[in-house]
């Protein structure tokens, strides 16, 4: 059995005492409420880590993530945040190649693969995002976008590391559009990334890695995006910043 992960990404939104507030509701609702054996990861700004980590002590479900790290191990990188810094403070995995990241700050396919190579040297799990632009999608080239995400930041990695690296599929034209993307487009391409990491590696492996949709993603569309039998979970924005939404949409499965 695939785990089942929901992860909450915060981007850049937030203060301490409002992150603080909103990890305590939603540890006391998955607590009390969440039955199931998903596995539910909080993607707050850095320097939320380290309080949020006391924070969730007392929740067995719920795990730290960054959104962010540094390509190198350690140095004269003014203002970088490495892996093995993350790792010390408890944080346990580390959003790579988020769109957003590919858009606004230049992250390529390059840069990205060294952010996972670093992750996993620190024992953080890399969840690493690949996704198409609307106008990728019109031209029909999403499938090729992708191929190529997967091949120039992903494909390097041996079988024992690419199975500890959970994938997430983010339409760029999902995120934060309230546009996501039908159950049957998620199904598609989580189906084509599962065939493309078989081909590469082995079925056993491409059965066991978990693939995340995100875009767009609540309570109201994440049960069926959730039912498809390729999509194990979700990378949520916005959504993830209200605790009775976040934690419905958890409630999913
Ligand atoms: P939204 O859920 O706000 O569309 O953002 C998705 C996302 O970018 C998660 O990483």
């Amino acid at each position: 059995m695939r785990q089942k992960i929901v992860a909450g990404n915060w981007k850049m939104n937030t203060d301490y005492d409002q992150g603080l507030w909103l990890v305590s509701e939603v540890v006391n609702m998955v607590n009390d409420e969440v039955l199931s054996d998903v596995k539910v990861i909080i993607a707050p700004p850095f320097t939320h880590l380290f309080g949020i980590k006391q924070l969730i002590k007392s929740a067995p479900k719920v795990r730290l993530a960054a959104q962010n790290c540094s390509s190198e191990a350690s140095g004269a990188f003014t203002g970088e945040i490495s892996c093995s810094m993350l790792k010390s403070i408890g944080v346990e995995a580390v959003i790579i190649g988020h769109s957003e990241r590919r858009q606004l700050f230049g992250e390529t396919n390059f840069s990205i693969k060294k952010k996972i190579k670093q992750a996993l040297q620190a024992g953080l799990s890399p969840i690493v995002c690949c996704g198409e632009t609307w106008d990728e999608r019109n031209g029909g080239i999403h499938f090729q976008i992708i191929q190529t995400q997967l091949e120039e930041a992903l494909f390097a990695l041996n079988r024992d590391e690419i199975g500890k690296v959970i994938i997430a599929y983010e339409p760029v034209w999902a995120i934060g559009t309230g546009q996501t993307a039908t159950p049957d487009q998620a199904q598609e391409i989580h189906r084509f990334i599962r065939n493309a990491i078989q081909e590469k590696y082995n079925s056993s492996i491409a059965d066991s890695i978990s693939i995340l949709y995100g875009g767009s993603c609540t309570s109201k569309n994440a049960k069926e995006l959730f039912s498809n039998p390729d999509v194990d979970g979700g990378l949520v924005g916005g959504a993830s910043l209200k605790s009775r939404e976040f934690v419905d949409i958890i409630k999913s499965f």
